[in-house]
């Protein structure tokens, strides 16, 4: 008998891809499923690709139902993990794959969101650079961990590691970065119909009012303690998974290609699932699909001045449940890689 696994919101593609990794995972039971609209319903109806655990009924997503776990995963529409949370101070590991949890600044929070702040958790991507190591090293023995926003990520550890070398200004960071509609969840919108998405792209949330704006930059201020400012728009492309994220930041002066590969080999060189692609190669979303990895081109536009980093991932393993599964098994003392593949599928 392995730890008694919960997964809430398992009927949304965060929860599924959650399932998907746990269902694999060597030391997870899967034993309990909560939705909302789909209470009462089978798995195998509406995870039907999750045959393993299709028996599992959907129940209510409550603190009753979710309490006697060992480990809770919540993905859930952000505002509704925080005050369930609270009413679960047993359970001896949640991981919110939602927002509720991964501010640490209240007037972000106000700015961003809506709803009471319940306070910020661990932030979930192991690999991120931090002023004292590996954000890694905070995840060990957590009991609270605040999975990232998939935007978030791609940026983040793209960017992390040159200014934690200080080889850019971090006062002087853009990122423009596509993403298909899963990214927005299993709901019904107008933008999200195959009509108004398929042959074409759009930007949104265009202007600095993203929600992952203030999720990148406390991040990234996790290696220098300053507070960067960046211009974040993401743009929404027919692809059903995955983020491909161009990010640029200014270079500090002397700064060359070889100092740039030197320093993201230092931060990255071990890592299992950040793949850094050669000198002229950059990364693509079908690359990464289906995998925990981050892959990560490198580039120098001498005559612009800038670092060109291009982040490839899958917004739902690395994005979100793989890096969910990651952290928990570094907080549980696991194998790190435990139920996740460095491998995706193509085409
Ligand atoms: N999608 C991504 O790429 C991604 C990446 C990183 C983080 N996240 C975060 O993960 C969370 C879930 O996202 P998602 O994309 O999986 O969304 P989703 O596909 O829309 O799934 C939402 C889930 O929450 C349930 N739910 C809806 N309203 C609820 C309510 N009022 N109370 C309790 N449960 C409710 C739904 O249940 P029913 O279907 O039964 O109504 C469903 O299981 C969000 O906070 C999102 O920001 C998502």
């Amino acid at each position: 008998m392995g730890l008694r696994v919960a997964v809430a919101g398992a009927s949304g593609y965060a929860g599924g891809e959650i399932l998907r990794l746990a269902a694999a995972h060597p030391d997870f039971d899967v034993i309990t499923v909560t939705g909302h609209a789909s209470v009462g319903r089978s798995l195998s109806e509406v995870q039907p690709h999750l045959r393993s655990i299709g028996h599992l009924n959907l129940q209510e997503t409550s603190a009753a139902v979710l309490r006697d776990h060992d480990v809770v995963f919540l993905a859930l529409p952000h505002g509704r993990s925080g005050a369930l949370s609270d009413e679960l101070p047993d359970v001896p590991l949640i991981v919110d794959a939602g927002a509720d949890h991964r501010l640490t600044d209240t007037d972000d929070w106000a700015a961003y969101y809506s709803g009471d702040w319940h306070g910020a958790w661990t932030c979930g991507i192991p690999e991120l650079p931090t002023a004292h190591g590996r954000q890694r090293d905070a995840l060990v023995g957590a009991r609270r961990i605040a999975a990232p926003g998939c935007n978030a990520s791609a940026v983040s550890l793209a960017l992390a590691p040159a200014i934690a070398a200080g080889l850019v200004h971090a006062g002087d960071l853009v990122s423009v970065l596509a993403v298909g509609p899963s990214g927005a969840g299993r709901v019904l919108r107008d933008d999200l119909l195959a009509a108004e998405l398929l042959g074409s792209a759009h930007a949104y949330a265009v202007g600095g009012i993203h929600r992952h704006t203030p999720e990148i930059l406390q991040n990234l201020a996790l290696v220098t303690g300053r507070r960067g400012t960046l211009s974040f728009t993401p743009v929404l492309v027919p692809m059903a998974r995955g983020v491909l994220a161009t990010s640029t930041a200014r270079l500090t002066d002397g700064t060359d290609e070889q100092a740039v590969r030197e320093a993201y080999r230092t931060a990255y060189g071990d890592e299992r699932f950040v793949h850094l692609t050669g000198p002229g190669v950059f990364p693509a979303v079908q690359h990464v699909l289906g995998s925990n990895t981050v892959a990560i081109g490198l580039a120098i536009d001498r005559r612009a001045g800038r670092l060109v980093t291009v982040a490839a991932l899958d917004n739902l393993v690395k994005g979100t449940a793989g890096a969910a599964v990651q952290s928990a098994n570094i907080a549980l003392g696991l194998d790190e890689a435990a139920g996740l593949a460095v491998d995706g599928v193509a085409p």
